[in-house]
């Protein structure tokens, strides 16, 4: 597992972006629940991190792209989906449940 931050660091409707790798991983929590998405938008590669995080969404903030909380899918278009990780809290550490490369 990955130390992420304290779930204190990461109040609701706010995202930390740490790198795995060469990967960019956005954490996330919004709408009650954590979740982790490879950062890079599927449109063009925009920082999701940097993007709108509504309830139910995730809004890129270049084109305006929106992908679903629920599965990492662009909420027009469910073809297009987001790479997710796992993602966990464990006595209010907020860990990513995967190996580092
Ligand atoms: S880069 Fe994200 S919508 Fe275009």
């Amino acid at each position: 597992m990955i130390k992420v931050c304290s779930k204190l660091d990461l109040p609701e409707k706010s995202s930390k972006l740490i790198m795995v790798g060469d990967t960019p991983i956005a954490v996330f929590n919004t709408g009650g629940k954590l979740f982790a998405w490879d950062n890079r938008c599927p449109h063009r590669g925009a920082s999701l991190a940097d993007g709108h995080i509504k309830d139910e969404s995730v809004q890129c903030k270049f084109h305006l792209w929106e992908f679903g909380v629920k599965d990492g899918c662009a909420v027009h278009n469910p073809d297009v989906k987001i790479e997710e990780y796992p993602v966990k809290e464990v006595e209010g550490i907020v860990y990513l449940d995967m190996k580092a490369d």
